[in-house]
């Protein structure tokens, strides 16, 4: 078991920043990993925060050494969201992953995923992954997408402690891969949400309609601009969804 090192707190203000705080510490190595009934400060992605009812979520970051090239950064996110999705679907959910990293059943989001690097010249020596996936949650705040849970999808309870366990041998099936030149491309770009399908974005303060074509290897999401006739090309957040 390449995760046998659990800090569990009953309580903390970010599950990435605690993971964060221990890199001085001779225990911030391969393998450990931290979770948490209650965020009192969940962080989420673009300085967004993470809302989760205690004992009732997952909550977790788990610390990888990845040493690869900064230009596969995005091996990292595209592996994450492979690996939520294969566990969803142990419970016949059939999500689909919103570029870059959210997971997403009918239209709301179930999972998300904030990704801290640490780097050492050109290569990836960390990476904490944050993961916050809602299971018994049966009521949120309002949010574009509207967030979900295993519970309102499914009408039913789940031990948390036995889907965190699930959760952490897939990605230590799909990390292994990686490791050893696996491409997941295909993978992810046959699951992406909103594939083909006409959409409204935004990029540069300028909304456009718009169809995902697909992802490249580092990441990038090619999209066919209808107002324009062209194929376009993003990077994460210089692109919005537009709700
Ligand atoms: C997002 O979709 O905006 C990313 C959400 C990531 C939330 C998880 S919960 C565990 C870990 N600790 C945090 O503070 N954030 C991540």
């Amino acid at each position: 078991m390449l995760f046998n090192n659990n800090i569990h707190l009953d309580s903390i203000s970010s599950t990435n920043n605690f993971l964060l705080s221990l890199r001085k510490n001779n225990i911030f190595s391969e393998g450990l990993y931290v979770t948490t009934d209650f965020q009192e400060n969940g962080k989420g992605q673009m300085n967004n925060s993470w809302e989760s009812e205690k004992k009732n979520n997952l909550l977790i970051s788990i610390l990888i050494e990845p040493k690869i090239s900064i230009n596969n950064i995005f091996d990292i996110n595209r592996f994450v969201c492979l690996s939520i999705f294969d566990l969803l679907k142990l419970y016949d959910i059939n999500a689909l992953i919103k570029w870059p990293n959210d997971i997403i059943i009918n239209n709301r989001k179930i999972a998300g995923i904030l990704i801290e690097n640490i780097f050492s010249n050109n290569i990836i020596s960390h990476s904490i992954i944050g993961i916050g996936l809602n299971i018994n949650q049966a009521k949120f705040l309002q949010y574009s997408p509207p967030a979900t849970s295993m519970f309102l999808e499914l009408i039913n309870n789940f031990h948390t402690h036995q889907i965190k366990q699930q959760l952490l041998d897939i990605i230590e099936v799909r990390y292994k891969k990686l490791k050893i030149g696996y491409s997941d491309l295909n993978e992810y770009n046959n699951k992406l949400y909103l594939l083909e399908k006409s959409f409204r974005f935004m990029s540069n303060n300028k909304q456009f309609y718009g169809r995902i074509k697909t992802t490249l290897d580092n990441g990038t999401l090619v999209i066919y601009d209808e107002s324009n006739g062209v194929e376009r090309e993003f990077l994460n957040s210089e692109l919005k969804y537009i709700f």
